[in-house]
């Protein structure tokens, strides 16, 4: 399924979604590339010499980080600006007990191509056609995080306090992607004897450099906006969990 977005260089920009087997090793290839050159650096708390490198991926460590076997069923999301990729969204959905659940496994914009919507865009996409009953993401990045709220509910605007009403900790150990189901969960909204600052976030020790997400945190702040998802520690990524009604 395909469709298009002007964007602000008055490109089209083409849409595209693909499930299981449609998911080509030339798509997952640009995924890489795209991931490796984009996403974030690693910080100093990571091991060995990798500190201050770009974080990069392979496509065979791609697909089986993002990709588990069946019954889980995978999905990608691309956006193109003239047949080059721009960004993409990959998820895995699954069911747990009567919940159809999707949970993001990664989400990448191209550098020169933020804060246009993108990142929206293609989550929206994700959840076109679709029953699901809850999303979830693992992310130290605000603007990922405000931009699966704005898809998937009212936006982080709309967001007083932040509450988790289904099984949180059951769905994270039913489900089927591996570093999902590992992480540790930290935070008042889970433990009230936490007094740390921490409220919804998860140990996953992905050790990404912390400076653009606390930059865009002070973005967020600054337009009055109340961060009600607490302080994010090392090696920790927030967790959001959207339930649809
Ligand atoms: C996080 C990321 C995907 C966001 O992509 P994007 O296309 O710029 O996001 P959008 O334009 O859809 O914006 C999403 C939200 O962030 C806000 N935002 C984005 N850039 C902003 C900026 N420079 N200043 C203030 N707000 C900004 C938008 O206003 C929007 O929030 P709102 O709907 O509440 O207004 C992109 O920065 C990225 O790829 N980062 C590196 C990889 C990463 O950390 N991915 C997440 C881990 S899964």
């Amino acid at each position: 399924m395909s469709s298009k977005l002007r964007a602000s260089n008055n490109k089209m920009i083409g849409f595209s979604i693909h499930e299981g087997v449609e998911i080509t090793n030339s798509m997952i290839h640009d995924i890489a590339a795209l991931f490796s050159d984009n996403y974030g650096i690693w910080s100093a708390a990571a091991q060995g010499r990798r500190q201050g490198r770009r974080i990069r991926s392979s496509p065979a460590r791609l697909r089986s980080d993002c990709s588990p076997g069946a019954p889980a069923r995978n999905f990608l999301v691309q956006a193109r600006d003239a047949d080059i990729l721009i960004g993409h969204v990959l998820a895995t959905r699954w069911t747990f007990q009567d919940l159809d659940l999707c949970w993001i496994t990664q989400l990448c914009v191209c550098k020169n191509y933020r804060h246009q919507g993108l990142a929206t865009k293609l989550l929206a996409k994700l959840s076109e056609n679709n029953d699901d009953d809850g999303f979830g993401i693992l992310s130290s990045h605000p603007f990922a995080v405000a931009a699966a709220l704005r898809a998937f509910s009212g936006g982080l605007d709309q967001v007083e306090e932040y509450t988790i009403s289904f099984p949180i900790r059951a769905i994270l150990a039913s489900c089927p992607v591996n570093y999902v189901r590992t992480a540790e969960l930290r935070g008042s909204l889970f433990d009230i004897e936490v007094i740390d600052g921490t409220v919804s976030c998860a140990d996953t020790k992905f050790f990404v450099d912390h400076t653009e997400p606390d930059t865009a945190l002070d973005a967020v702040q600054s337009k009055g906006i109340q961060w009600p998802f607490g302080r994010l520690p090392e090696g920790h990524e927030f967790l959001v969990f959207i339930e649809h009604p």
